[in-house]
């Protein structure tokens, strides 16, 4: 580490030291978006693409150019709305009123379209957002088995509701309903998995969908665009590109939208929602920021508590809303923990995406790189130091992990949601600091508590649980499995995404019911027997 760090520059790669496999081009002109079942062709103008991968030529460092993609504008935003509003067609469309068994199978054949197109958006992933190319794999293939387990969850939550209930003389059929129009809007650090995580369950129930990518994290999208256009019906999927507050403003002041799905910060979801002329008829499904604790107790495994909280804070760099953002450790072994974290710090490998064992990678800009900067400054001229050697290096967009000891209140780090490699350490005495500190906190996803001693462990996981949603227990925080909940109190999210979770999220209970009487069971019997019905039918999806 110590003879790449001096020369940060160099870690850039020139274009011939960049492996064959790893390499792109050429750039990406994306010139259409899809809307209404059409590739429709934009003329201009386009944001350049630039990853936060720099390439070292004889004049320096630059970025590598990626390509480009359309900035759209409100009328184009409008179109692809109206596609939406058109397809749902008050939930006359075909979509909506689909049997769920042709859902299934139209959401298997974009699945097969999108394996296809693996190699693409995996390279494209990569350098789009500078994740690993290992977890760039990664993130794909857990989306693929999302779906493959969504497609199966729906099919559970089928059978159960093909089937008439009998109560107080009244018969009734209890299904899931779609809502209408969903706007989708994801988050650059999973941009293909959290965006898939909403948008699969809501078009499988039966929605329509306009889908916004984040702004960092658009060209990877591209390859699928044709998938979505084939596997689904006209006005099914649309996508809108550019600035947020032009392309966003006038779909949701429309009040044609009836579902949010929308992962990152609070302050632009509620702008976001707050445009919609009638709340009550919006629901929304946010995952928004966190600041995750450490608690490590004076009984603690260190070992095992060190290996988690790399884990747990640095994992793609710690970009993930999910990752462990600060440390309390008791007094008596803060400084034996510290600095285990500062030697396994040492030995993650930091380098390109591409790199076996990489684990550290550049982050999506320099801005990002900046703002950390302004943390540990911040936070060492109010008495913090930096633990580990090189914390807090840097060089274009990379930013070497700085582990800060001392934090106290006042720091900017305390409080704030870092999203990057800062790890700041809080010194303990009582285990009132720590669960204070959770209460007065914005926040309330996740905590990890480190320790072996059963008494201590247990007192805190009853006050914890009603204060975040998970409690995770010698082990780093995180949302897999996907078919365990993901939620948070507070600032941290609204209604709850699992696998099965999200189909409830995005549907709503109808019920088709009548009185008991001869002529109406007949009636009943008759819809069913001959099929006229895809809500009113006892078919099981095997
Ligand atoms: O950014 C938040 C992600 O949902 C975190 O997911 O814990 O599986 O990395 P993960």
């Amino acid at each position: 580490m110590d003879s790449m760090l001096p020369g940060l520059q160099t870690m850039y790669p020139t274009e011939s030291e960049i492996p064959e496999a790893y390499r792109f081009g050429p750039e990406v002109a994306q010139t259409e978006y899809l809307v209404n079942g059409q590739l429709r062709y934009w003329p201009g103008p386009y944001q350049r693409v630039v990853s936060p991968i720099f390439v070292r030529t004889a004049d320096g460092s630059t970025p590598k150019v990626l390509g480009s993609y359309p900035l759209l504008t409100e009328r184009e935003a409008l179109e692809s709305l109206v596609a939406a509003v058109t397809a749902y067609d008050d939930g006359r469309g075909t979509w909506p009123t689909m049997s769920v068994e042709e859902r299934i199978q139209r959401v298997e054949q974009f699945t097969q379209l999108m394996v296809e197109q693996r190699s693409t958006v995996v390279k494209t992933l990569m350098w789009e957002i500078g994740k690993s190319a290992a977890d760039s794999e990664k993130e794909f293939d857990r989306t693929v088995q999302y779906i493959r387990d969504t497609i199966d969850a729906l099919k559970e939550l089928d059978r159960a509701s093909s089937r008439f209930t009998i109560e107080e003389g009244i018969i009734g059929q209890i299904r899931r309903a779609p809502l209408g129009v969903v706007l989708c809007m994801g988050p650059y650090n999973y941009p293909l998995n959290e965006t898939f995580t909403t948008l699969i369950p809501a078009l499988i129930m039966g929605n329509t969908v306009v889908f916004k990518p984040p702004r960092l994290g658009v060209l990877l999208h591209r390859p699928l665009l044709e998938a979505f256009r084939t596997a689904f019906p006209a006005g099914v999927v649309n996508t809108v590109y550019g600035e947020g507050a032009r392309v966003i403003g006038p779909i949701m002041s429309s009040g044609e939208v009836h579902a949010l799905a929308f992962i990152g910060s609070s302050a632009v979801a509620n702008h976001i929602r707050r445009l919609h002329p009638k709340l009550n008829r919006l629901r929304c499904v946010l995952g928004l920021e966190a600041k995750n604790p450490a608690i490590v107790l004076r009984s603690a495994n260190l070992e095992t508590a060190v290996r988690e909280c790399v884990l747990g804070s640095l994992s793609y760099n710690g970009q993930r809303c999910t990752a462990l953002k600060i440390f309390f450790v008791h007094s008596q072994v803060v400084e034996q923990f510290t600095r285990m974290l500062s030697e396994a710090v040492a030995r993650l490998h930091f380098g390109m995406p591409w790199e076996k064992g990489v684990f550290l990678t550049p982050l999506p800009d320099v801005s990002r790189v900046q703002y950390l900067q302004g943390l540990v400054e911040d936070a060492t001229l109010l008495g913090a130091v930096i633990a580990n050697e090189h914390g807090g290096t840097t060089a274009g967009t990379l930013f070497y992990p700085a582990i800060l000891s001392n934090v106290t209140p006042e720091m900017r780090v305390h409080k704030e949601e870092q999203f990057g490699p800062v790890l700041p350490v809080v010194s303990y005495d009582v285990i009132e600091t720590p669960l204070r500190y959770i209460v007065e906190s914005d926040f309330g996803q996740q905590v990890s508590i480190f320790g072996e001693n059963a008494d201590e462990v247990a007192h805190l996981i009853d006050p914890l649980v009603n204060q975040v949603c998970r409690v995770n227990l010698n082990a780093q925080c995180q949302r897999g499995p996907d078919t365990f909940p993901f939620t948070g109190r507070k600032d941290s999210a609204e209604s709850t995404l699992s696998v099965s979770d999200a189909l409830r999220a995005f549907s709503i209970r109808s019920v088709v019911s009548t009185k008991a009487t001869p002529p109406n069971k007949e009636l009943l019997k008759t819809i069913v027997r001959e099929h006229k019905s895809s809500f009113l039918a006892t078919d099981y999806i095997l």
